[in-house]
């Protein structure tokens, strides 16, 4: 049987991905840059379509209003902006895309787009802009923001912002930059034009003093799951990252969604990519799951509670963490991750403590098993979704790359499931082999 070829991302954060560690294991030196350029050169061996780097602008203090278990874990802080660490490990590698997250609510709209076009020239056109409008309101605070518009609000800004970032990354056209000796011009001004945009919450005269990139601007990604970000990201993005909620039903509406949205608005839906986010849990051939020690799982629990109460802004502390998920939860942020959460609460009598304890390695994970299971799992969740790939939860222990390079990629490679070879440059071409 043929299957969907699908594509691979992987994603990630630029901080503490090897802890709790022993300080030598690999990963552990990922400050000046050199754990990721070399986790850039193993994915592109493994032939991954691109990496993607998460981030927020806080150090995480929600849970209990306090930061001490954000730092004890590392969990979203110490971390490192992801954008300078593009170009250092573009190189060392050739092929694999590049992409970060930025904030639209936080970054002036010149600002970015120069520096994202910095970036695609300085990667060869291999990079990626995760557009995202952040919801955590102590990020707001750092930019002496008191409280943060609502969320509908903030897709509305960011949807002019993309409209003027791409009109400044076209204010070069194609070939300004001639540096012919025998003229004497370096730029034909004439292919250079000021934008004077004009819009409801930006504006800016142009052009960029900067030359056209590679791609011309750099791949778009986005995650949109409520209405209005979904017909953000339909309208928008190139990649768009999908959750796996509702089951393999979920995933297949939601792709479906997100096509019929960008049809709807004149695009073409085979030039966007939806990739779900996934955890993957490979056992090696002849080995048992080795169970959480409570260590583990305490680890576990407060790395998840931290994250969730940044996500959500809900003070988790406040709440009874051992007996049924409290209905009266309210969320600041996305409410149907909360939902979600109360339903496994009423339904099966889950408490916060049995949602948070499930290990970061992927011990719950829905795809687990050997690499050849995983594989089949995967494959055939792909098949019934119809496309367009998976963006694979780097784990946060590095153990789980040589079975995932060595044991997953090449049981799918086998399978026909994934490319075995770059035949694009760019971080679109490559998206759109298939
Ligand atoms: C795979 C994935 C990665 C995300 N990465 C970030 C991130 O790095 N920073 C951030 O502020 N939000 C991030 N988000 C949140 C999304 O931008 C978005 O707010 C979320 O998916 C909820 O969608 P909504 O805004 O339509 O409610 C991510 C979401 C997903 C699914």
């Amino acid at each position: 049987m043929s299957h969907v070829k699908f594509h691979l991302g992987y994603f990630t954060k630029f901080g503490a991905t090897s802890w709790p560690g022993d300080g030598k294991e690999f990963g552990s030196n990922w400050i000046d840059g050199s754990y990721h350029k070399e986790l850039a050169q193993i994915l592109e061996a493994a032939k991954f379509d691109f990496i993607l780097f998460e981030d927020t602008l806080i150090v995480g203090d929600r849970y209990g209003g306090s930061m001490e278990l954000d730092l004890k874990n590392a969990t979203l802080s110490p971390k490192l902006d992801p954008i300078p660490l593009l170009p250092v490990m573009a190189q060392g590698t050739s092929h694999i895309g590049l992409i970060a997250t930025a904030s639209t609510t936080f970054y002036p709209p010149y600002l970015l787009a120069r520096l994202l076009s910095t970036v695609d020239s300085l990667t060869g056109g291999r990079a990626g802009w995760n557009m995202v409008t952040s919801s955590e309101k102590n990020a707001a605070l750092n930019f002496g923001i008191d409280k943060l518009l609502p969320s509908n609000v903030r897709y509305d800004i960011a949807d002019e912002y993309v409209d003027l970032a791409k009109q400044l990354w076209n204010s070069w056209e194609d070939g300004a930059l001639v540096a012919d000796p025998e003229s004497g011009v370096y730029v034909d001004h004439t292919k250079v034009h000021t934008i004077n945009f004009e819009g409801e919450h930006f504006r800016s005269r142009g052009p960029l003093n900067t030359v056209r990139s590679p791609q011309g601007h750099p791949v778009l990604c986005q995650a949109g799951a409520s209405e209005r970000g979904r017909q953000f990201s339909s309208r928008n993005a190139e990649v768009v990252l999908g959750m796996m909620t509702g089951g393999v039903a979920g995933m297949k509406a939601y792709r479906d969604d997100i096509r019929r949205r960008a049809e709807r608005q004149g695009r073409n839906p085979d030039d966007i990519k939806v990739v779900f986010l996934t955890p993957v849990n490979i056992i090696p051939e002849g080995k048992e799951q080795p169970e959480m020690s409570e260590a583990e799982k305490q680890a576990a629990f407060e790395h998840n509670i931290v994250m969730a109460s940044s996500s959500l802004d809900v003070d988790f502390s406040q709440y009874d963490l051992d007996s049924p998920v409290p209905q009266d939860i309210v969320a600041g942020g996305h409410t149907s991750a909360l939902d979600h959460m109360k339903k496994a609460g009423r339904e099966e009598g889950k408490s916060l403590r049995d949602l948070f304890s499930s290990g970061k390695g992927g011990n719950k994970a829905r795809f687990s098993g050997t690499a050849e299971q995983v594989a089949s799992q995967l494959i055939e969740v792909m098949d019934e979704v119809g496309g367009d790939g998976f963006l694979i939860e780097g784990s946060g222990y590095n153990r789980q790359l040589p079975d995932l390079v060595n044991g997953l990629i090449p049981a799918l490679q086998k399978a026909g499931a994934v490319r075995t070879e770059y035949t694009g440059t760019t971080l679109r071409e490559v998206l759109r082999e298939f």
